[in-house]
């Protein structure tokens, strides 16, 4: 049953007028049968309410905490209209507050790693905290993941979504500028959920967003990604040091584990001696998208669950993209339906430009400055085969 009917058959219990159940911040009458609900989630330490939104089209029903815009359930119909969640997550925000590996996470300022936490930008150097060694991880120790978001929830035509917005203070985690920030999630008339991102600043600053989902396509919790199929449009990537810190070396993927530009299981060169084992327990690599930066989304990936029939396709207006199998999943995290997560359970896709960017003047920039604004645009689109 879908979540409007179950809504008015609860809201006809309780002898109340159908719709009103089926809102929230919008007037009644006004609000089409698939507009954004919210519900309760859980209080953080200092007493702030974190609410659940769950946005639906088509057959994919997302759910969204106001705490870090996690992607806390993505529900996707495989072959047989079956759904599964297909993103991991935790049944409680006390875990996502004191556990999560950024799942679902929107990470800024800077998705992934700043070496050594510094980088200059018009003769000003600035330090910001490290987090994963003696480098910068997603916008360091208290990230755009760990904060409180304000959301509006829209419709569209047949989309629904929610617009997420904050203020980043000057000086936030040790980056310069006033950042605004605005993410949009939608779920399309067909099922498709495109993340739009934009953002502006006061001064100088750099600004790499991206969404951490960790994706498992047969469902969450439900074993190894191993064996899901991955195409991806990029004939190099940035190998890295022992930090996980680019070289600045663009590598062609030929000949190597790394080559994804025709289908092939995660698992095949997972083994095969090659970079992604010896400092990252597996892939935890950027890679450069051959489309380039685009102004629309272009083809970045197909990932495909043979057993299910699942297929997501991701589209992006960025040039580089994250992959990583999950290999710091170590069985000592308990996800949404109680199983315990393994290494290689779930992979991320993180769009983005590439790590390190602000310390390394040939790829493409990450800086914003006053007076223009940030954009960026992710597609994932669902099919079964
Ligand atoms: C990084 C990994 C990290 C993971 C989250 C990825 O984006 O590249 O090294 O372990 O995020 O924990």
């Amino acid at each position: 049953m879908n979540t409007s009917r179950r809504a008015v058959l609860a809201a006809g219990a309780a002898g109340l007028a159908a719709t009103t159940t089926l809102t929230t911040g919008a007037p009644a009458q006004a609000a089409p049968r698939h507009y954004p609900s919210k519900r309760h989630f859980g209080t953080l330490a200092d007493g702030t309410a974190v609410d659940v939104w769950t946005v639906t089209g088509g057959g994919t029903r997302l759910q969204i905490l106001s705490y870090g815009g996690v992607v806390h359930r993505l529900e996707v119909p495989d072959r047989n209209g079956h759904l599964a969640n297909i993103a991991l997550g935790f049944d409680n925000l006390a875990d996502y507050v004191a556990k999560s590996p950024y799942f679902g996470g929107l990470i800024g300022r800077y998705g992934n790693r700043i070496a050594a936490g510094r980088f200059t930008l018009d003769g000003h150097t600035y330090q910001l905290p490290l987090n994963d060694g003696a480098n910068s991880l997603h916008g360091g120790t208290q990230g755009f993941d760990k904060r409180m978001w304000q959301v509006e929830p829209f419709t569209r035509g047949g989309d629904a979504g929610l617009v997420l917005t904050r203020v980043s203070p000057d000086g936030e985690m040790g980056y310069p500028g006033t950042l605004k920030v605005r993410v949009t999630y939608t779920v399309t008339a067909r099922g498709d959920w495109r993340i739009d991102y934009a953002a502006t600043t006061d001064r100088p600053t750099v600004v790499n967003l991206t969404s951490h989902t960790y994706f498992n396509l047969a469902g969450e919790g439900s074993g190894s990604i191993e064996s899901h199929t991955l195409e991806l449009a990029a004939a190099r990537y940035t190998p890295v040091d022992a930090g996980l810190i680019p070289t600045g070396e663009l590598a062609r993927v030929a000949g190597t584990p790394f080559d994804f530009r025709r289908a092939k299981p995660i698992g095949r060169d997972l083994r095969r001696g090659g970079e992604q084992l010896v400092y990252a327990k597996g892939y935890d690599h950027n890679w450069v998208l051959d489309k380039g930066i685009s102004t629309t989304p272009g083809h970045a990936l197909t990932l495909t669950d043979p057993p299910s029939g699942r297929v997501m396709r991701m589209y992006t207006t960025e040039p580089g993209l994250q992959f990583y199998s999950g290999n710091f999943l170590d069985s000592t995290l308990v996800g949404t339906a109680g199983h315990a997560y393994r290494q290689g359970d779930a992979l991320a896709l993180e769009t983005q430009h590439f790590p390190d960017s602000p310390n390394h003047p040939a790829f493409p920039s990450t800086v914003l400055r006053p007076g223009t604004t940030y954009r960026t645009s992710t597609v994932h689109s669902f099919s079964t085969r």
